[in-house]
């Protein structure tokens, strides 16, 4: 069978955050497929770059008074390095934000022009009048209409799963200004994919190119009514490119995002000779998205869509895998599991969170658990106590002797695990790594017995064993060196370390099937240590401190980012501020809510018999038992407002942007409850 020729990629990161720990899920899914494969033999090559236009970046450039193409020129070079540090090896990370990008976003937007897929409609939507920037349903913030829960965004309501337009939000705010949004209506451009409805209804459900139950989600969600047209442009300002034929306007980030795709593997091209058209205008080639259940839509529908209307290579497979939680929770930015890979990095091996992964990750959308305590159990009692292990318990005694001359009875136990071999390659090649890691983790305990019974350091001990002792050697490393083949996708770094303690690399899959003989075994050196725990703490330790700038460039942590991102509201009389009656209050009783996401129900007393009861939106910042017997500062006279899940009677004074950077504001000791705050 001739090699296969396969492009995969992961979703491209976004240029205005770090990476962290939940990035590396699919940076680590796709950078083991695409191992795998060329293990296997075949042409695999990866491609990513930074996703840099939107909204996001022009207000980030102007919050830090920086040009835009600095911003993106930091962030390309620590997201390269974050990914070097894991062993992620793309054949080529550029950006979106490249003259190449720019000039296939012209041929793609041609060809749908030619295929009359563009229609032009005028949008209303919410301005930002200090800003002088039209607001993204994201930066926009307001009561929902429906639950009439407070600080939601523009797009959906996490506390009643209610979704709308911005407009619809009660008192919008802009949560770039503070500034009250105003709508404008201004000419925008959609694209009509519901003309290509039948193609996409077979690409989704009949070729075997998604997961079951993203085809059903598709078709349940979407493709039961005809699709909507796709607003792709954005007016002036945008931080993007241009649209040729309509002046002023930008194409909307998502339409030039995935182009990147395209426009990295040319510019790969270019660079080594590559012919382009082999890898995007060809029927020889699988290309492979692997991407998270967050942007299905994109990749399953719109992105399809165009590339078949432009006459580019159709995704053979767009493989989508779940969130990541730590502990079994959200990362938390106060919890300290809020981890960038660059902190992760500077402490720990990168292989553990590579093997740890792998050990996790399946086929399906479920979301991956970090659980840190199993961690550091599994990563110490796999990799280190079964897989090293083997080789550091014989390697010593076979370096004299080398590898026996032809290999020794081992009560079959090589072929068994040489017919494994294709077993752990279809759980590879299907992403169900965690299959793969338990198959070969059994083969692991298997040789482990092995070594036990044969006692290798009592042979060594005896006179005239000493044939025996290389023998048994032989095969214990044969063993090892087999399972490190099988692992050689997850851990390359110690399959070269293996490669260069047998004197033999390992450079195939195929060479799980035949023991080494004859060689000779270098020095044993460390393979990989056990993790330090100390510096797990330390991890989470400096990942409380860094609190990092949220995607969405609201969470900024330094003095002025706060001030820029929420300036001073208007001036206010004295008799203004008396009308609030702001007292101290104890928490008497902090409960989670069933049903709400963000919300904690406070029961506040604040003296007395006066009690009030508030639903505060703080529940990704705090546990209720943290809350409970302190004292906090309560908007006493607030017009009680009825929400979905009860009668607020108040509110909790807290600063914060929102989500888990939020802080509720505490007197200093002595103050009482019912003491009024002037
Ligand atoms: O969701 C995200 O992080 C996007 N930046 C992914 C873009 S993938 C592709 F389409 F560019
Ligand atoms: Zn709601």
């Amino acid at each position: 069978m001739s090699p296969r020729r396969i492009l995969v990629t992961s979703a491209l990161p976004y240029a205005n955050g770090h990476l962290h720990i939940g990035h590396m899920v699919e940076h680590i899914q796709t950078d083991i497929w695409a191992r795998f494969q060329r293990l296997r033999g075949n042409r695999c090559i990866a491609m990513c770059a930074d996703d840099t236009h939107g909204t996001a970046t022009m207000i980030r450039a102007r919050q830090e008074g920086r040009r835009e193409e600095d911003i993106l020129t930091e962030m390309n070079a620590a997201h390269q390095r974050d990914l070097q540090a894991f062993d992620v090896a793309y054949d080529h990370y550029s950006s979106t934000h490249t003259e190449t990008n720019r000039e296939l976003c012209h041929e793609i937007w041609a060809a749908i022009r030619k295929a009359d897929l563009v229609a032009e409609r005028e949008v209303t939507q919410l301005y930002d009048p200090v800003e002088g920037t039209f607001l993204a349903d994201r930066f926009v913030k307001g009561t929902c209409p429906r639950c009439g829960s407070p600080d939601q965004y523009g797009d959906n309501c996490d506390n009643c799963g209610a979704t709308y337009t911005p407009a619809d939000l009660i008192d919008p705010v802009s949560a770039l200004s503070g500034a009250t949004p105003e709508p404008r209506t201004a000419q925008h451009l959609f694209i009509q994919i519901s003309k290509l409805q039948e193609w996409l209804e077979t690409w989704t459900q009949e070729e075997g190119n998604l997961q079951e139950e993203v085809a059903n989600y598709l078709k349940g969600a979407f493709l039961g009514e005809p699709l909507w047209d796709w607003d792709i442009s954005r007016p002036a300002p945008y931080f993007g490119f241009e649209i040729p034929d309509a002046p002023g306007n930008y194409w909307y980030v998502w339409f030039d995002a995935p182009i990147g795709y395209i426009a990295t593997t040319k510019e790969w091209c270019a660079e080594h000779g590559e012919d382009f058209d082999s890898w995007w205008r060809s029927d020889d080639v699988e290309i492979r998205h692997f991407i998270g259940k967050d942007i299905i839509y994109f990749h399953c529908l719109f992105w399809p869509a165009m590339v078949k209307t432009a006459g580019f290579t159709v995704p053979d497979r767009v493989q989508i895998h779940g969130f990541l939680t730590v502990n079994g929770e959200k990362m938390s930015k106060s919890k300290g599991t809020f981890i960038r890979a660059s902190t992760y990095a500077e402490h720990l091996d990168a292989q553990y969170l590579r093997y740890y992964y792998a050990s996790k990750l399946t086929d399906t959308l479920a979301d991956l658990d970090l659980v840190i305590d199993d961690f550091v159990a599994k990563v110490n009692s796999d990799l280190v106590g079964k897989v090293v292990n083997l080789a550091s318990r014989t390697a010593k005694f076979a370096k004299a002797s080398g590898l026996s001359a032809t290999y020794p009875e081992d009560g079959g136990l090589f072929a068994d695990a040489a017919k494994e071999g294709e077993a752990i390659a279809a759980d590879y090649e299907s992403c169900n790594y965690r299959r793969a890691m338990q198959r070969i983790m059994a083969l692991a305990d298997r040789a482990n017995e092995y070594v036990e019974e044969q006692q290798p350091w009592a042979l060594k001990k005896q006179e005239g064993k000493e044939q025996q002792l290389q023998d048994v050697c032989t095969v214990a490393l044969n063993l090892f060196r087999q399972i490190v083949v099988y692992l050689t996708p997850v851990l390359p770094r110690l399959s070269e370390k293996v490669g260069a303690l047998l004197n033999t690399p390992i450079e195939d899959w195929a060479e799980a099937q035949t023991p080494l003989t004859g060689t000779s075994v270098a020095k044993f050196k460390h393979l990989l240590t056990r993790v330090d725990t100390d510096e797990l703490a330390k991890i989470i330790e400096e990942s409380k401190e860094e609190a990092p700038a949220s995607v969405d460039a609201l969470a900024s942590t330094d003095d002025d980012a706060a001030l820029k991102a929420e300036p001073l509201a208007e001036e206010c009389t004295f008799d203004d501020f008396t009308k609030v009656d702001l007292r101290v209050a104890r928490v008497l009783k902090a409960e989670h809510v069933e049903g709400a996401k963000k919300l904690l129900k406070l029961t506040l007393g604040l003296g007395g018999d006066e009690t009030r009861t508030v639903f505060a939106g703080i529940k990704a910042a705090y546990e209720p038992e943290a809350l409970e017997g302190r004292l906090v500062v309560c908007v006493a006279n607030l017009a009680p407002r009825k929400m979905k899940f009860g009668l607020s009677e108040g509110m909790v004074v807290a600063a914060g942007p929102g989500g888990s950077d939020i802080f509720v504001l505490s007197p200093d000791d002595g103050a009482v409850p019912g003491q009024r705050v002037h």
